[in-house]
């Protein structure tokens, strides 16, 4: 049987990649971290599966290549943290592309309603037995503009979401889907033009620190950013600086740059050694989760059902759909990739 390493397993993962696992694959779950200390833990694998804050740098890769592992299943979408670089010709990377657009886009919309009606707060006061309307008061949503950086399949979820709510939507993306009614604009007309900002771009080299101290000083006074995609889209320091200074309004983060040693563990009792967390989770007008947009029964479902399909196919010679490489990265210079004529990228 093909044994395959899964690594940063949470109980749910276990749950659903056992409900999943059709007898083909023996699935050894690690609570570790991928990484070049840890990637031993897969000896005698040929798989790994991996997620959002494992570390698949160089020197991971060249161990887990050492111990002849033919391909990382990334049980997630983004792959910012691969050295796809090194991985090529070495290890084939397989991921979940989408699974439940909605999830993350619900997840994103709730941070909205909660960050802007103030429910965080009402919460704690009421089972103080606080029934002070005090310091609660929101804005409608209903007419107001929402800029969506990133108009992909979270992004497009999210806009029908918006307009729902009767919101004006502007959106820029790299590369623009003129077959939707989006209304695109430029990045400097979305940050300035907007009462709420939504990130659902990946991350890249382009796309790091898109919100910095500069963008932040195009931004309406009483604007809200909300981040359900990857932290460092956003310059924490400088968003601090902002909602310090009271130039925005609020921030509601899935996500952050410093996640990968805090984000999914209980580290509660310990000293916090991030200041600028420590200072964004006292603010009244933040509010932060911990990566859990993707976490509901329809994602983890989908993302076990395709982890254990692009497995499969990878160990029977099939094409891989959901294979993505140094080459065929957005921006790569896609014709090096074999992909399209030959169902793999190498
Ligand atoms: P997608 O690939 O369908 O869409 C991404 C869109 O961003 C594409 O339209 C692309 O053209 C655009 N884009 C790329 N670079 C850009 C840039 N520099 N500026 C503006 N637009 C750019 O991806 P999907 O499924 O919509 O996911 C979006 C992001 O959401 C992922 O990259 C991931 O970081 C994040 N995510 C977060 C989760 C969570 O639990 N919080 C779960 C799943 C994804």
């Amino acid at each position: 049987m093909i044994k395959v390493a899964c690594f940063d397993t949470k109980s749910y993962d276990k749950e659903w990649f056992d409900r999943k696992n059709n007898g083909e694959f023996q699935i050894k779950y690690y609570e570790n971290k991928l990484n070049a200390d840890t990637a031993k833990l897969a000896h005698g694998c040929q798989a790994v599966i991996a997620f959002v804050n494992d570390s698949i740098d160089k020197e991971t890769i060249e161990e887990l290549y050492q111990l002849g592992i033919k391909v990382i299943a990334m049980r997630c979408a983004g792959y910012n943290n691969i050295d796809f670089k090194e991985a090529y010709q070495k290890i084939a990377v397989v991921r979940v592309p989408g699974y439940s657009p909605h999830a993350v886009a619900e997840h994103a919309m709730a941070l909205l309603l909660c960050l802007n009606r103030k429910i965080h707060r009402a919460y704690i006061r009421t089972r103080d037995y606080n029934f002070s309307l005090k310091g609660l008061i929101g804005f409608d949503l209903y007419k107001k503009t929402i800029g969506v950086v990133g108009t992909g399949k979270i992004g497009q979820v999210f806009i029908d979401i918006c307009k729902g709510f009767g919101m004006r939507v502007l959106a820029y993306d790299l590369y623009p889907d003129h077959s939707k009614d989006i209304e695109y604009v430029s990045l400097e007309t979305l940050f300035s033009e907007s009462d709420v900002i939504s990130l659902h771009c990946p991350l890249t080299e382009e796309s790091k620190h898109m919100i910095n101290a500069e963008t932040l000083k195009l931004m309406k006074q009483d604007a809200v950013i909300i981040n359900t995609s990857r932290g460092a889209l956003i310059d924490s320091e400088a968003l601090l600086v902002a909602l310090k200074e009271e130039r925005i309004a609020g921030a509601g983060l899935d996500v952050y740059e410093e996640e990968s040693d805090l984000f999914f563990e209980d580290n509660s009792g310990t000293i916090p050694k991030d200041d600028v967390l420590s200072l964004l989770v006292g603010l009244p007008n933040v509010i932060i989760t911990s990566h859990q947009g993707f976490l509901t029964n329809e994602a983890l479902s989908n993302i076990a059902e395709t982890t254990i399909e692009n497995l499969r196919a990878y160990f029977h010679d099939e094409s891989l759909i959901n294979e993505i490489c140094y080459f065929c990265l957005p921006g790569g210079t896609n014709p090096n990739c074999r992909k399209q004529k030959e169902g793999r990228c190498f």
